[in-house]
């Protein structure tokens, strides 16, 4: 709610900026405009009476028009390219803010190096909000991540869940407390390093207007010409099949951006996937970055079909097997062989446990299971 209300003033902030300067360009136009309204018409009268006492000949005055023509097509162009310039300094200034911009975080002259994964991962006390304005969203939490264990993270929306996620790939720092890879804060080491140490799949994954093989092998540079390897990741994310029958294969164009309105009835010049062949694409994109110490998975089949979800999920539990992962979701089926499931309410956790255990609690997850499993179960014949 109080998003949408900062969204809508800052909406209005620029429309009326926006206003102002079409205001001042509309101004800026009419004022030229009558002004040369004037001269030609000042002009062909003189030129007119001129004319018709015999002073010019018709051609001269045929000249003297298209002259006049000229000057006012001159004159329109320099007042439009002085309103595009303008807009174009404006832009530039934007521009220049974001490449000058300083670090968003912390950056340590002498980042420590990050060693390889032996333990595990500690979150210690971590506390979060996203300004000093906002609210708090973690409040407290301690969490291990033992190296080789995968831990599922449940909740309600807005608990919390892919905050912890920003987190833990560093894009934010926790507010208080500490995250430790192995020991070792997070803060004292390179961010490009951690996050080179995980592969993950976001709830709101990108999708670029590129091709089908580009927008997978985005997932690792290294990989984005090795057709083998982002084949073999379609492959394991069920989506090869989708994107080898498109008419140029791997090389067809993901968008319909770059066309004109007729190209784009055209399939072969570019081609929309649907929600779901798109995050099954974001999945193969996680699945190029293969070998990564830590696997983050949030939200990773939530567009996709019954059986596709229940083929990514056995897809995921193979490709996760031994490494230390990260999953959350809000299908309960798809987190109950996690070693352990913790469950996050108003940026606490609440309970942890396996799911026989918490099942046993009584709490709030096995109220959330039994609701889901009843929502199945109420209309098959035995009930
Ligand atoms: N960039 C941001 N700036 C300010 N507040 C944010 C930002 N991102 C998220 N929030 C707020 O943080 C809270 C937690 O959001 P988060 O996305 O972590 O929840 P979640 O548990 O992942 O929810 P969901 O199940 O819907 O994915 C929400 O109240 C949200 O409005
Ligand atoms: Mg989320």
């Amino acid at each position: 709610m109080t998003r949408a209300v900062w969204m809508l003033a800052d909406r209005r902030t620029a429309d009326a900026a926006k206003r102002k300067l079409d205001r001042r360009e509309i101004g800026a136009q009419a004022g030229l405009g009558l002004l040369a309204a004037l001269v030609a018409g000042g002009g062909l009268l003189w030129a007119v009476t001129a004319a018709h006492s015999g002073a010019v000949s018709a051609g001269d005055l045929t000249m003297f028009v298209d002259a006049v023509a000229a000057v006012q097509g001159g004159l329109a162009t320099l007042a439009r390219d002085t309103a595009r310039c303008h807009h174009a300094l404006l832009l530039l200034d934007h521009y220049l803010e974001v490449t000058t911009a300083g670090p968003d975080l912390q950056v340590r002259a002498r980042p420590r190096p990050l060693p390889g994964l032996r333990q595990g991962i500690e979150l210690r006390n971590v506390w979060f909000r996203y300004s000093d304005q906002h609210p708090w969203i973690l409040r407290g939490l301690d969490l291990r991540i033992p190296r080789g264990s995968a831990l599922a993270l449940v909740g309600l929306n807005g608990a919390g869940k892919s905050t912890l996620v920003k987190l833990l790939c560093r894009f934010y720092d926790p507010t208080r407390g500490q995250i430790l890879w192995d020991g070792v804060d997070i803060r004292d080491v390179d961010a490009g390093e951690l996050r080179r140490r995980i592969g993950a799949v976001f709830q709101d994954y990108m999708s670029y207007d590129m091709s089908a093989s580009e927008n997978i092998g985005l997932g690792d540079l290294d990989a984005l010409h090795d057709r083998a390897r982002i084949e073999a990741a379609a492959a394991r994310a069920g989506v090869h099949d989708t994107l080898a029958g498109l008419p140029h294969g791997y090389d067809t164009l993901l968008t319909r951006l770059f066309f004109m309105e007729s190209d784009k009835q055209d399939p072969a010049t570019g081609v929309v996937l649907s929600g779901g062949q798109w995050q099954r694409l974001a999945i193969a994109r996680a699945f190029v970055r293969d070998r990564r110490e830590l696997m983050i998975l949030d939200e990773p089949s939530s567009g996709l079909d019954a059986a596709a979800e229940h083929e990514i999920h056995t897809c995921l539990a193979r490709h996760r097997g031994g490494r230390t992962s990260l999953l959350i979701s809000h299908r309960l089926g798809a987190v109950r062989d996690a070693d352990v499931i913790v469950v996050l309410r108003g940026g606490r956790i609440v309970e942890r446990g396996d799911h026989h255990a918490l099942l046993a609690a009584a709490g709030e997850y096995a109220r959330l299971f039994h609701l889901q499993a009843s929502r199945y179960q109420a209309d098959t014949p035995a009930s």
